[in-house]
């Protein structure tokens, strides 16, 4: 059944949908393939590729998915970076792309962990580069089959994890004492902080509304995110990737002409200024908010804010938070200076990088984001 709504997805983007195209087109319109990985993660009989069916699922910026696995060696995986996936206006040193990488990770590991296997891990065993990731490999995880292994409860909650892209009811506060729970899941060495209290949450819908009006505003920013538009069914499952809109309404306003990539950059359009209310909606309905911050800011410290990342997302999703990171004011493109100083300033008075910033609330539940298949992702078997 569908109502009249606005509908709203990605880091921004939504649509006036009108009515009601339920029924039988309803149902065709569900890109299945492209959510196909959501459940497949019993699929496979080796331990690796169990592991990673399950590590596919993390989140990561703008669903880009720039992981890549070589298996040659038996018993490990080497994980790579796509280099044609990264966000250069957004995340132009791959700050972002680095910490999905880490989320990735921490999923593999639990995975890898219930299935009765303990993985070391070597980062980076080659090096990185602070100023950009490279084809030198991110990590190298060795399997081994460890009967002593225990299994973390928050791994029952990988398959119900979504990324918030609803705005909070605002009739419903998040008590202080889960906030204090997301922030003792952590494991891997972030600082975390929270708050909800009105007066500093208000401060922080102001910080992040500004953030994304600015990320809007700046013409290569905001088509960087267009470009990763996926519009209706047929593109959702050819790239099952960026920012989706899928579903009957969305594929209506497709397959009729209303919402192209063209109309989302017209700032004239109705698209457009819709899209803008309903991703402010979102930042302005705040009714927590929770960050991580780390000392210094190496490629090892993101992918440990990556692994703590997933695990505060999935400690939320197992008491029911709905959680949205919004990463705008965190982003080094030279427009967003004044907004990250501010962030700096607030969430890292004694120093250090915010790594991670998000809203919490109660909202309406999303459905899942698409995902290539693992096999769309390994490089080299064995
Ligand atoms: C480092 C990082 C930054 C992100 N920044 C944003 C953001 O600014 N706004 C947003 O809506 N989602 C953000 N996300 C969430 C991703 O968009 C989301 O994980 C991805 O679309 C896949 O969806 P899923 O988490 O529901 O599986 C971020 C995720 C990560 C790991």
């Amino acid at each position: 059944m569908e109502r009249r709504r606005f509908l709203t997805l990605m880091g921004g983007g939504v649509i006036l949908a009108a009515g009601s195209a339920a029924g039988a087109f309803a149902v065709t319109r569900t890109p299945t393939r492209a959510l196909m990985p959501w459940t497949q993660t019993t699929f496979y009989d080796e331990p690796r590729r169990r592991a990673l069916s399950f590590a596919i699922l993390a989140p990561n910026p703008h669903n880009r998915q720039p992981w890549l696995v070589d298996l040659a060696t038996p018993g490990e995986v080497l994980l790579l970076v796509d280099t044609a996936r990264m966000l250069p206006h957004t995340d132009p040193q791959n700050r972002q792309i680095t910490i999905g990488l880490g989320c990735f990770l921490e999923l593999m590991v639990t995975a890898a962990a219930a299935d009765g296997y303990r993985v070391d891990l070597e980062l980076f065993p080659q090096g990185a580069d602070a100023a950009g990731l490279d084809a030198r490999p991110v990590a190298r995880a060795r399997f081994i089959e460890d009967a002593t292994i225990v299994i973390d409860p928050l791994f029952e909650h990988v398959l119900a994890r979504r990324s918030l892209k609803e705005p909070c009811d605002l009739g419903k506060p998040v008590a202080t004492s889960l906030l204090a729970s997301l922030a003792a899941s952590i494991r891997h060495g972030s600082t975390p902080g929270h708050t909800n209290d009105p007066d500093v949450v208000s401060a922080l819908r102001d910080l992040t509304h500004r953030a994304l009006d600015i990320e809007i505003d700046t013409p290569r920013t905001y088509k960087e995110s267009v470009d990763l538009f996926r519009l209706g069914k047929a593109e959702i499952e050819a790239n099952p990737d960026g920012i989706d809109f899928g579903g009957p309404l969305f594929d209506t306003l497709v397959l009729t002409g209303q919402f192209t990539r063209t109309i989302a950059l017209d700032k004239s359009s109705m698209v457009f200024a819709q899209g803008r209310d309903a991703v402010l909606a979102n930042t302005d309905t705040a009714m927590a908010h929770f960050w991580l911050v780390t000392g210094s800011n190496t490629r090892q410290d993101q992918i440990a804010a990556g692994r703590d990342w997933v695990r505060v997302h999935l400690a939320a999703t197992a008491l029911g938070l709905g959680l949205q990171p919004l990463s705008q004011a965190l982003q080094e493109f030279p427009e967003m200076a004044e907004c990250y100083a501010q962030a700096h300033q607030k969430l890292a008075s004694a120093g250090g990088t915010v790594q991670m910033l998000a809203r919490l609330g109660y909202a309406t539940p999303v459905g899942p984001s698409p995902r290539w298949p693992l096999d769309a992702k390994i490089i080299a078997e064995g």
